[in-house]
């Protein structure tokens, strides 16, 4: 018998439906149609990419079952680059709708009848866990595109308060991480994707890592001091990207006029939060403004180590334990906010190491490329991981305010190109010790 109950399963997928629907609430049908930027789809395909997901796994692979096979084509993400999407027959919003309600009505059905037993994809309902996942990852891109829309107000709902945090003032910058073998991965988590796959013994040095994820204030110094412009601060091709890009700041800032900058936030221009984690910077950025400050990116290993690992050797799946996140310990898109929280808040999220907001607020960059673990299999298709691994890809971890708590854990992975910004992504740094 599975461990996870079909009722966990159905609540899953009623609640991230909540979510993917509620978050196209307030955009007209024009703009879910529209292409807000090359970098993204239009939202309806999205929608119904989900839907077809949905369909493809939860209908076909579950019960050899489909309603609509002849929409694979125009959602399958290989056969059509995201900037070629709006030229597709796509479903409008109204079909796109009533398809992934149609799709959802028969999969509930469906799940009534499986058995979750030891057959792979059904095990511990792991294609259930794999199609939610899916979904909010796509809610989170599509919360970049709204991000990216950036003439249009998106309504803020007034979101939870940040954990106040009381001690944030005597926080230390960083703290030291014992060197010595950990566990990375995890063959227990029953909803890790492949790529999260096997658990295997990693040996790290010791080294020194930052307590929070650097902040907007800090990242204005590097600007001040003329970090764009200085060759030393950035690899080969780091140096040849700010030229042809012409980077000069984080992706949606602005100087203010008087000396200092302002950002656009979902519709909104508002000063730069100074203590914010700074997010919406590239590989790149982040990379040279480590060198800057004299200390590095983190690899993906020392964060999992800083974010799973406990000084008497157990493994976490999560920096403060075996508990699910809540909105004391991380900011994630449960919390509403629609934007990180102050650096050093949420100390019921603490790593045991004294790390904190390493579950949520920004995504963050690491040094290392998106690589297979040493026995990974693919599981259950090519498509997920194994065709991204290599040296295309940049690591990202710990999952930003956009993610949802299904989606993120201490050995989640998510990766992009290093020159990508319209995540939500930031970084903290490191160093040896
Ligand atoms: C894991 C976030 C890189 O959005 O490209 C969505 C997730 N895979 N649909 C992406 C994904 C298939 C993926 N990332
Ligand atoms: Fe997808």
């Amino acid at each position: 018998m599975s461990s996870v109950a079909k009722e966990r399963i159905a609540s899953e997928l009623e609640s991230v439906r909540r979510r993917s629907l509620a978050l196209l609430d307030p955009v007209t049908e024009d703009d879910l149609l529209r292409q807000h930027s090359p970098l993204m789809s239009p939202l309806v395909w999205d929608l119904a990419h989900v839907g077809n997901y949905e369909e493809q796994w939860l209908l076909g692979a579950v019960a050899d079952t489909r309603v609509a096979a002849h929409l694979d084509d125009i959602y399958d993400a290989f056969r059509n680059p995201r900037r070629d999407r709006p030229q597709l027959d796509l479903l409008g919003p109204l079909e796109a709708r009533a398809y992934v309600a149609d799709v959802r009505g028969r999969v509930l059905d469906v799940l009534d009848g499986v058995e979750l037993d030891d057959r792979p994809l059904l095990d511990e309902g792991f294609v259930y866990g794999m199609v939610v996942q899916h979904e909010h990852q796509h809610d989170e891109t599509m919360t970049a595109t709204l991000q990216l829309r950036s003439t249009v107000e998106y309504p803020l709902v007034a979101g939870t308060d940040v954990v106040a945090d009381g001690d944030r003032a005597s926080l230390p910058a960083e703290v030291r991480v014992d060197g010595g073998p950990f566990v990375m991965g995890t063959d227990l988590e029953p909803w890790a994707y492949d790529n999260e796959r096997p658990a295997h013994t990693v040996d790290v040095d010791e080294f020194w890592i930052d307590t929070t994820p650097v902040t907007n204030g800090a990242y204005i110094e590097f600007i001040a001091d003329g970090g764009y412009a200085e060759r030393q601060w950035w690899t080969d091709a780091g140096w040849t990207w700010v030229q042809e890009a012409s980077l000069e700041h984080p992706e949606f800032w602005a100087p203010d006029g008087a000396g200092g900058w302002e950002r656009t936030r979902l519709g909104r221009t508002e000063a730069v939060p100074a203590d914010e984690p700074v997010q919406h910077v590239c590989w790149y950025e982040a990379d040279a403004y480590a060198r800057w400050a004299g200390k590095r990116l983190p690899t993906e290993a020392e964060w999992e180590k800083a974010a799973s690992w406990t000084p008497e050797g157990t493994k976490r799946r999560f920096p403060w334990g075996d508990d699910e996140p809540s909105a004391t310990r991380a900011n994630l898109s449960t919390a509403g906010r629609f934007s990180p929280s102050p650096a050093g808040s949420y100390p019921d999220g603490e790593s045991p190491w004294g790390c904190r907001q390493m579950i949520g607020d920004v995504w963050e960059w690491t040094s290392s490329d998106f690589t297979a673990y040493p026995g990974f299999a693919s599981f259950p298709y090519r498509e997920y991981s194994e065709v991204f691994f290599g040296s295309d890809y940049k690591v990202l971890r710990g999952g930003s305010w956009a993610t949802h708590p299904t989606a993120t854990r201490t050995t989640f992975r998510n990766w992009d190109y290093p020159i990508r910004r319209q995540i939500f992504s930031g970084f903290r740094c490191a160093r040896n010790a």
